[in-house]
C-alpha cells in the first residue's frame, strides 16, 4: 500500500537556538491541512522509503500550516543533516498526514511537562493547547545553554511561575532535577517527558510508582543498542532472496547493501514503520515499540534496530 503523501512547500526556515531550525510547510497549492492534536508528528520523505519523524511544534489550531523543529545530530542517521544541509524556503517536501503516539490528556486535573534539548517541540505544542483551554499545567525545560534552547521568546510571553527553566551551564553542570519534579506533582498530575535518554531514565524511575496511564514518555531513540553482535541469515520469503547479516551490521545495514530499500522512519526502534511479520525464527528484539507480550509471540519485529537470536531469520519481505 502506498504512503499517502501530502506535498508540502517550505515557506520558510527559522533560526530556533543553536542548532535547531524551525520548518513552515504548507500545502502546494494552498488550502487546509489535516488537523491534528498536541503531541502529534509528521513524517518527512527523504530518500526512498525512508522518512523522519518530526513533531508539530505549532498550535493544533491553526489549518493553514505545520511547524517542524530539526535539530542537528551530526551523528545521527543523517535525516538532520540532509534537512539542515539541504531543504531551502520554497522546496517541496512529501510528508505524511499527523500521526499522534504522545497524546495529551486534556481534561487532566494538572499536567506537568518536562522536556530537555529539542525535547521541547511536541511540549511546547501541548503548553499551547492547555494554555487556550485554560487547565493548569507546569513546564519545566531544561537545555545546556540559553543560546542552546528553542521557544524561549515564545515561552517568556506566558505566565511566570509556569515555566521553570533549567540551563545546565548556569547550575554548574548539574543536570535538572527531575527526581525532585516528579515527587512535588500533585497525585493526580499527568506526568509527560521528552527529551535525550539520560532525562527519560531518570524521569521512569522517578515516575515509576505513578499510575502508568499518568505518565507519558516520547523516545526519540530506543534504550537498547541495536542488534549486530553475531552473524545470521535472513531469507526474504517474498523476494526469494537470502542474505547473510555479518557481525557488526544491522539487518537494516544488511537490506540497504543488498540493494532493498524497506519501509523505514527513525530507524532509531521508536516509531514502528519498519515493522515486518515474522514467519520463522527467533528475533532480537531491541525497539521501543512492541510491547512485552508482542515481543513474546515473535510475529512481528522492528528491522532497523532488532536482529536474530536463531541462525535464521525468515521475514515477510
Ligand atoms: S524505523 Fe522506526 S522503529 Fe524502525
Amino acid at each position: 500500500m502506498s504512503v499517502p503523501y501530502l506535498e508540502v512547500r517550505v515557506k520558510s526556515v527559522t533560526y530556533e537556538a543553536e542548532r535547531i531550525n524551525s520548518y513552515d510547510l504548507r500545502l502546494r497549492d494552498g488550502g487546509a491541512l489535516p488537523p491534528f492534536t498536541a503531541g502529534a508528528h509528521v513524517n518527512v520523505r527523504m530518500r526512498g522509503n525512508s522518512t523522519r519523524s518530526y513533531s508539530l511544534v505549532n498550535s493544533q489550531h491553526e489549518r493553514h500550516r505545520y511547524v517542524i523543529a530539526v535539530a542537528l545530530d551530526e551523528a545521527g542517521s543523517g535525516g538532520s543533516r540532509h534537512i539542515h544541509g539541504r531543504v531551502r524556503a520554497g522546496d517541496l517536501l512529501q510528508i505524511t498526514p499527523p500521526a499522534n503516539d504522545f497524546r495529551l490528556v486534556e481534561e487532566a486535573p494538572c499536567s506537568v511537562l518536562i522536556a530537555g534539548g529539542i525535547g521541547i517541540t511536541p511540549i511546547w505544542c501541548m503548553v499551547q493547547r492547555l494554555t487556550s483551554l485554560n487547565r493548569p499545567w507546569a513546564l519545566h525545560y531544561a537545555a545546556r545553554t540559553r543560546g542552546a534552547a528553542a521557544f524561549l521568546d515564545e515561552l517568556s510571553r506566558l505566565p511566570a511561575g509556569q515555566i521553570h527553566l533549567h540551563i545546565d551551564a548556569e547550575a554548574n553542570g548539574q543536570v535538572i532535577d527531575v527526581a525532585a519534579i516528579v515527587k512535588r506533582a500533585p497525585a493526580d498530575a499527568h506526568l509527560y517527558c521528552c527529551g535525550p535518554a539520560g532525562l527519560l531514565a531518570a524521569f521512569e524511575q522517578a515516575a515509576s510508582t505513578r499510575a502508568p496511564a499518568q505518565v507519558h514518555v516520547e523516545y526519540f531513540k530506543a534504550k537498547n543498542a541495536p542488534a549486530r553482535r553475531h552473524a545470521y541469515t535472513v531469507v526474504l520469503a517474498k523476494a526469494r532472496r537470502e542474505i547473510l547479516v555479518q557481525t557488526g551490521q544491522t539487518l537494516l545495514d544488511a537490506l540497504l547493501d543488498a540493494g532493498l530499500d524497506p519501509a523505514r522512519s527513525c530507524v532509531e526502534g521508536v516509531c514502528g514503520a519498519c515493522e515486518v511479520r515474522v514467519i520463522d525464527g527467533i528475533p532480537d528484539h531491541r525497539d521501543m515499540v512492541l510491547t512485552d507480550a508482542e515481543r513474546a509471540a515473535n510475529r512481528t519485529m522492528m528491522i532497523c534496530c532488532s536482529g536474530s537470536c536463531s541462525e535464521r531469520l525468515v521475514l515477510d519481505l
